[in-house]
């Protein structure tokens, strides 16, 4: 198994593509803590995770909250023992809004996509010192990597995550915590769906999704299970010289 005898954390794990990477750390023999805001979601992912013969725990955490961050880390830690692989997947869309922004907009953003993976970093390194170093998994968005005109604020947020990857790469790597990024492009998940349809009616957001299709090479959607088969890949062994990359898991989108 690819992952065994690995402690592993995944935030946002209860629903889209932080599940699918809980439930496929888990078939590779990785312990894995849940954490997410929606309780119920992550006890539903551990669930089926011990119901399939694995170790699972759920930490409700709202991780737009400073504490919270560090709290999370920290009972990981407890539980599983200790902490090899962090998969730091939580992030919202934010508004597409730049003039007149409200500030509690921008800042409801910018503490989830950007300050709480700085956060749960900084906290998982202290527990992946006391091993054998760790792989930490941070997920961005092809918006990381090119600009969007939908969501300026996004933007920021995600190429600000690609930017501590590579920074937190060179910090860590003499400690051997490899930092890598997964940067998913339109994946079949609920949160598709709000940044689609945000302040547009259905037949709105179903042209801007028709729109963005016809610009991926491989023709279809991400599915949630792309994307945790790379975050696999790099939680695990296999990719033990990779540190600071950032890969674009979008069908050729962003090949152009
Ligand atoms: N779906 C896409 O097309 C797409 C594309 C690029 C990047 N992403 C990124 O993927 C991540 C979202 O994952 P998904 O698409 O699997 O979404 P999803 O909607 O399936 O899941 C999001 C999860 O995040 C949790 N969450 C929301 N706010 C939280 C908070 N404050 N604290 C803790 N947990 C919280 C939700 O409860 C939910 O379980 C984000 O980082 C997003 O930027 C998504």
């Amino acid at each position: 198994m690819r992952l065994e005898n690995k402690r592993a954390v995944v935030t946002a794990g209860a629903s889209g593509m932080g599940r699918a990477g809980c439930l496929r750390f888990a078939k590779e023999g990785a312990k894995v803590a849940v954490v997410d805001i929606d309780e119920k979601g992550a006890k539903d992912v551990a669930d089926a995770i011990m119901l399939a013969g694995g170790e699972a725990h759920v930490i409700a955490a709202d991780l737009s909250k400073p504490e919270d961050c560090s709290r999370a880390m920290n009972e990981a830690s407890d539980v599983l023992g200790g902490i090899d692989v962090l998969w730091s997947h939580a992030g919202v869309p934010g508004t597409d809004q730049v003039e007149d922004i409200p500030l509690e907009q921008y800042e409801l953003a910018m503490n989830l996509n950007v300050r709480s993976v700085y956060l749960c970093v900084g906290e998982a390194v202290k527990h992946m010192r006391c091993g054998n170093g760790g792989s930490i998994i941070l997920t961005a968005s092809i918006s990381g990597l090119v600009g969007s005109q939908l969501s300026p604020l996004y933007s920021a947020g995600k190429f600000g995550v690609v930017g501590l990857a590579k920074s937190f790469a060179l910090r860590y790597g003499p400690e051997k915590i490899r930092v890598n990024v997964v940067c998913p492009g339109l994946t079949n998940t609920p949160m598709l769906r709000k940044f689609m349809g945000r302040n547009v009616d259905d037949a709105a957001a179903a042209q801007t999704e028709k729109v963005f299709m016809a610009g991926i090479p491989l023709g279809r959607l991400g599915q949630p299970e792309d994307v945790a088969n790379a975050a696999l890949w790099l939680a695990s062994d296999e990719s033990s010289y990779v540190t600071g990359v950032s890969i674009p898991i979008d069908g050729g989108y962003i090949a152009k």
